[in-house]
């Protein structure tokens, strides 16, 4: 197609014929939709418009030549050129508004936003259940009255045993039980404390009585891992020495956190136990929350109707005497529970690897 824009009308045009004029206008049409089409913008558009009707276009030109013709002619002359010069703009404000639609539908594909990006990258983390467990506990004992104490996890042999009236061939020493760092008299030998006692022992050498403290943290033992076992695992200690603690005191302080614990129902029973820094001692069972202690189809407890809970007993005398107290003057009780315990029996939680697995799909159960 031979580009004619701004060509001037045909010279040989006669406004009085209206065959030749009718010729001439339907050539311009024609040129009006060729030209409008290749019009690929606002700007290029106007020129074509200005070529076909503005003031120096070839309509433009023959309405100047309707003032010679004859009045009787003028008339049907002047309105085919007006109708073409309508159709012209008709073609050229239909090309305008296409290129406006195109404008607008690219204007909004680049502004677009993709809505299936996921933009959400930073999320929210959570405590680890067995924190949760630890705070909930430790906020029991808190309104109870009992302050949260610490120790460290490298402990001195005499903490871990020799203060808590642990004799020299006691099992729990062997190395097939306890992880040792340095060996030596008990004054200078390094383990990792195998449970969470040694607390008991270091903050009653600080502070006098009375005591109510709970001691949430790691203990280690060289165990193997398995699906209730954790080399690496956490228990809470608690201990109250005063001036007339008894067994009772005990029970029932016990009574009380497995309740806000467990609910409102659960019930508790002791069975003679032993620990070296305990006597009497005892352990601690509570009633299955989850069959309330009757269903043999019970996954929970397993239909025994009670869930072994924790260690506990009256302060030995010895223990008082290491640490400086008087045990003609004070008396008091111990427990040590484990978390990892009280987080799976709460939850039916099967296997103890689930607590260091750190798959999302276990952890996301327990958003705290
Ligand atoms: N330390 C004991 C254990 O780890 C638990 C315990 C603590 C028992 C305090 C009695 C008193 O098994």
């Amino acid at each position: 197609m031979t580009d004619t824009r701004g060509e001037p009308p045909p010279a040989t045009t006669n406004l009085g014929d209206p065959m030749d004029l009718a010729a001439t206008l339907s050539e311009l049409r024609a040129r009006a939709t060729t030209e409008a089409a290749a019009a690929s913008s606002p700007e290029a558009l106007g020129a074509v418009e200005a070529d076909l009707v503005g003031p120096r276009s070839p309509i433009a030109e023959l309405r100047r030549g309707l003032g010679s013709l004859d009045p009787s002619e003028r008339a049907a002359a002047g309105r085919a050129i007006q109708e073409a010069a309508a159709a012209i703009q008709e073609t050229i404000a239909g090309r305008r508004d296409e290129l406006e639609a195109a404008a607008r539908a690219a204007r909004i594909a680049a502004e677009a936003i993709d809505v299936t990006l996921d933009y959400r990258t930073l999320r929210v983390g959570g405590l680890h259940l067995i924190q949760q467990v630890i705070d909930e506990v430790s906020e029991i004992f808190v309104g109870l009255g009992y302050k949260v104490a610490e120790g460290p996890e490298a402990e001195l042999s005499w903490y871990n045993f020799d203060a808590l009236n642990t004799p020299p061939d006691h099992p729990g020493r062997l190395e097939s039980d306890t992880m040792y760092l340095d060996y030596g008299s008990a004054e200078d030998e390094m383990l990792l404390r195998a449970h969470t006692s040694p607390i008991q022992a270091r903050y009653m050498e600080q502070h006098p009585p009375p005591v109510y403290i709970v001691a949430p943290g790691k203990a280690y033992r060289n165990d193997t891992i398995d699906a209730t076992h954790l080399p690496v695992f956490h228990q809470i200690e608690g201990l109250a020495v005063d001036e007339a603690i008894t067994f009772s005191d005990l029970k029932g302080t016990l009574a009380e956190f497995a309740r806000q614990y467990f609910g409102p129902k659960t019930k508790v029973r002791m069975r003679p136990h032993y620990f070296p820094f305990t006597e009497p001692s005892a352990e601690l069972d509570v009633s299955c929350f989850n069959c309330d202690g009757g269903s043999s189809a019970c996954r929970v407890c397993k239909g025994k109707g009670w869930l072994e809970m924790l260690g506990c007993g009256m302060v030995d005398p010895n223990v008082f005497v290491a640490v400086g107290y008087d045990p003609d003057q004070v008396s008091g009780f111990a427990f040590g529970v484990g978390v990892e315990r009280l987080a799976m029996a709460r939850h039916g939680i099967e296997n103890m690897r689930m607590f260091i697995e750190n798959d999302l799909r276990f952890l996301t159960q327990f958003p705290g």
